[in-house]
């Protein structure tokens, strides 16, 4: 008869070890209470801590706020009357142009090709959804607030600008795509984009086949 006896002793065992466990947690609110008693400010409360007697510190100067360009027309917002604007709101300056390219290279050229074509370096390493042509029927056929709200807040996972790009530049962008949508040449820098973006849709189309069968 040794055998209940062992599993007696290992279930006394047990319950005493559950017992321990179900204590410890039984400690737990008392900690969280500790923390929500202890001393705090309310953020708009007066204080005498800083100079001017707020208890929040004002941003430095030049901050700029990433939520307050939403509401401020067709110019910060890219809409006009609930659409996407129509028009850039902003006049296309040769100046402007060169602005546009260049923010164009630096922020959108690495993933959407020197030529807008789709076929970045990028691109052909990134499996879909790949940054697409943005020189296709259907891009051309969009409002140019499309791609300042596109440029701001990101698409999928395309990352917003917002924080790299000024308003201005956002539109300079726009603009300077547009501009490559209309162009009917292929300079020197876009061409590996080019064939490379012809490339990769040739992959994508017989992937989709595939799939499909
Ligand atoms: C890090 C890579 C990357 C960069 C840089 C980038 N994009 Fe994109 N973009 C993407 C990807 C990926 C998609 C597709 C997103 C999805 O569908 O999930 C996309 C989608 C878009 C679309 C939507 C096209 C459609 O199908 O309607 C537009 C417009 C666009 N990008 C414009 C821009 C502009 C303008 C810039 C520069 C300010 C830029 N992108 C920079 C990766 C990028």
């Amino acid at each position: 008869m040794r055998r209940p006896c062992v599993i007696t002793a290992a279930i006394f065992a047990l319950a005493l070890f559950v017992g321990a466990c179900s204590k410890s947690s039984e400690r737990e609110p008392g900690d969280f209470e500790r923390m929500r008693i202890q001393q705090r400010d309310e953020p708009y409360a007066p204080g005498e801590l800083f100079a001017n007697n707020e208890r929040l510190r004002q941003p430095p100067a030049g901050t700029v706020s990433r939520e307050s360009e939403s509401d401020t027309g067709a110019i910060g917002s890219g809409m006009q009357a609930g659409r996407m604007t129509a028009v850039v709101p902003l006049s296309i300056t040769p100046e402007r142009l060169a602005l546009g390219q260049r923010k164009y290279t630096v922020f959108c050229a690495v993933c959407h090709g020197a030529g807008g074509f789709g076929g970045s370096i990028v691109a052909v390493n990134m499996g879909a959804p790949r940054p697409p042509s943005l020189r296709s029927a259907a891009m051309a056929a969009k409002a140019p607030g499309y791609f300042f709200v596109i440029a701001t807040h990101g698409i999928g996972r395309m990352p917003g600008y917002a924080p790299q790009l000024t308003v201005e530049e956002r539109w300079a962008v726009v603009a300077y795509i547009e501009q490559l949508q209309r162009s009917t040449t292929t300079p020197p820098e876009a061409r590996a984009d080019s064939l490379r973006a012809l490339g990769i849709r040739r992959i994508d189309s017989v992937l989709a086949s595939e799939q499909r069968r």
